[in-house]
């Protein structure tokens, strides 16, 4: 069966680097479907707002997240940490605590970055805040981009780098991998 992807941009740029890397990595496997969920509409996360029922945008979030097989989150990193607009759509992804879409989810993180560091400060939080929801992490593997500005056409707004390629395609192919082996730990 077609296994079907979420991603989920943590940059709401109109011409945002780890978008263009998101397109890239969604062209790289036709056998799989990918789905883009829009985290700009959320509302700021407030426990008040849950009492009267989730918000409309809130609730299909979450359904969002519910039907696919895995999410895969690309990011910048703000301040060496998790942009607030991502932060604030796992906060809202992770209630209730005791059944958040996102408990048992498998989820793969990239990053890219102007910046010589490739977003691995933003990429520990994130890892950290999605394992507090008992995510399924994809364990040891990273996607660190650097210079993205250099790897990209700007004009095209698309990814040519080609071992950037080569590392997004090993990556998506280790998290199809790590979905069907997933342990299934109670
Ligand atoms: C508020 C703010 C903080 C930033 N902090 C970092 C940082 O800590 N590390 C980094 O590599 N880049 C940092 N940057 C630069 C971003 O990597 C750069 O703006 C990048 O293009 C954002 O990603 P996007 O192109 O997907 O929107 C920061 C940018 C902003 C606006």
């Amino acid at each position: 069966m077609t296994k079907t992807i979420g991603i989920i941009c943590g940059s709401l740029r109109k011409n945002s680097y780890n978008r263009i890397i998101a397109q890239a990595l969604t062209e790289m496997d036709d056998s799989v479907e990918f789905r883009w969920i829009e985290i700009n509409d959320l509302p700021l996360f407030n426990e008040d707002l849950e009492i009267s029922g989730d918000p409309e945008t809130v609730s299909s979030f979450k359904s969002a997240i519910r039907d696919v097989d895995g999410i895969m989150i690309v990011s910048p990193e703000y301040n060496s940490g998790i942009p607030g607009v991502l932060k604030n759509a796992l906060d809202w992804a992770s209630r209730p605590a005791k059944s958040s879409v996102l408990s048992k989810k498998p989820v793969g993180i990239i990053g890219a970055t102007p910046g010589g560091m490739g977003t691995a400060f933003a990429q520990i939080q994130t890892r950290q805040i999605l394992e507090a929801m008992q995510a399924h992490v994809l364990p040891f593997q990273k996607v660190l981009i650097s210079q993205v500005h250099e790897k990209i056409d700007s004009e095209q707004q698309v990814l040519t780098d080609e071992k950037t390629k080569r590392y997004l395609q090993r990556y998506l192919q280790q998290f199809m991998n790590w979905i069907d082996h997933i342990p299934t730990l109670e």
